[in-house]
């Protein structure tokens, strides 16, 4: 019995369209990627390559008093987010861990405690989907700073945190929860820890997680229902692989006009922007997905030599986070330390210009609410 619920399930899912557009143009995507990469190093200098292994400060240089710069990463508590931890708890990074979960987060604590018992971390809750959890981490994380006697700055923001949801589901602020946790809280962590970032000492980085699927989106307004995600709640077929890719997109063209945002302010301190993107891993990421249809994406995958493990992934995070300080506003891919070119529509100015102020309003409304 069990079997043929398995098999029905599995086989109505293969019968979508939106399953069709994982396999065919994900796969191509992803491969087009690779090509670029590959043409690119092919005539890169050496010297444009930034390959984890140089800080953006020298870590005695850091004005904390632990004498570490303090690095945020979002979805800590498994694939990248978790393994990104790992990482830049071992580049001398004093990592904050944040997740909903507080089991999980002692878990990855002390994962990473049995491997490293140096590391300096703390974790926090906050779930991203809702604006007043990021307020009360934003309260939180600064009142830790000054008990801690730690100067009250961040040196390094990653947004990773991120899902791919299959059924359509409505945060409590009325918002469609994937664009809501993979865009919108993304943007509004940035905003409500952008003080802190600024005041820091040294140079400081915000890395936004993106992906490959923002090239197949061909065509975007950026207005407040498609950005909140609220026009697809309307649709009879839940567009999930299209909302998860446009969601990577608005991420995309965040990163490049926070870039020429922070490029015109004249301010004595220096904030950089980068987005990565590991090309495909092995996480947690496809749970919504039939087990069995992941488990042959994740195989076929293999074969084509495209599919990374969290622990090699997580190096396009690590590049991002490590590249010197002028280096910003550009596109990570897959870890070997290359930017690459993302799509035409990411670096169009007026979108992002049009999505930055949609994003405003969305943040102001969001605000007053809570
Ligand atoms: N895996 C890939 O092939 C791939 C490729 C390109 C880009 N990416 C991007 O990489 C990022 C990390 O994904 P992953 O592959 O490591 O997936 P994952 O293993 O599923 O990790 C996702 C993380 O996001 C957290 N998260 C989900 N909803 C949240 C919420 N409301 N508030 C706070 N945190 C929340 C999860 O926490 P819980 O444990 O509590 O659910 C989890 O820690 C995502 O942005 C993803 O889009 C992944």
């Amino acid at each position: 019995m069990k079997v043929l619920e398995v098999v029905t399930e599995a086989f109505q899912f293969i019968c979508t369209v939106q399953f069709w557009r994982m396999a065919v143009l994900w796969t191509l995507s992803l491969i087009f990627s690779f090509l670029k990469l590959f043409s690119h190093t092919l005539f890169l200098s050496k010297s444009k390559i930034y390959s984890g292994g140089s800080p953006q400060e020298p870590k005695s240089k850091a004005a904390t008093l632990r004498g570490l710069p303090i690095c945020v990463i979002t979805g800590a508590t498994s694939g990248l987010g978790a393994a990104a931890a790992h990482a830049l708890s071992k580049e001398g990074f004093y990592v904050v861990l944040v997740g909903r979960s507080s089991e999980l987060l002692s878990k990855v604590l002390s994962d990473i405690r049995s491997q490293n018992n140096d590391a300096c971390l703390k974790a926090f809750q906050l779930d991203l989907s809702s604006l007043k959890s990021i307020i009360k981490f934003k309260s939180s994380i600064h009142h830790w700073l000054i008990d801690s006697n730690i100067h009250p700055s961040i040196q390094l923001l990653i947004n990773n945190a991120g899902i791919l949801a299959t059924s359509c589901r409505i945060t409590s602020e009325g918002y469609d929860q994937m664009m809501a946790i993979n865009y919108i809280g993304a943007f509004c962590l940035t905003k409500v820890l952008l003080p802190l970032l600024e005041n820091s000492p040294v140079p400081s980085r915000v890395v936004n997680v993106s992906s490959f699927t923002h090239w197949n989106v061909w065509d975007m307004p950026a207005d407040r229902e498609t950005v909140s995600g609220t026009c697809f709640l309307k649709s009879r077929c839940y567009p999930y692989a299209q909302i998860y890719e446009f969601s990577k997109l608005c991420l995309l063209l965040f990163t490049y006009e926070l870039h020429r945002q922070a490029g015109r302010a004249e301010k004595s301190h220096h904030l950089s922007v980068v987005a990565v993107d590991p090309g495909a891993v092995k996480t947690n990421i496809m749970r919504e997905i039939p087990s069995c249809i992941s488990q042959m994406a994740y195989i076929v995958l293999n074969i084509l030599g495209l599919l990374h493990s969290s622990e090699t992934g997580v190096r396009a995070i690590v590049d991002g986070a490590l590249a010197p300080p002028e280096i910003s506003g550009v596109y990570f891919f897959g870890g070997s330390g290359c930017c690459l070119k993302s799509s035409a529509l990411s670096h169009n100015v007026k979108l992002a210009e049009d999505l930055w102020v949609t994003s405003c309003d969305l943040f102001q409304e969001l605000q007053l609410a809570s």
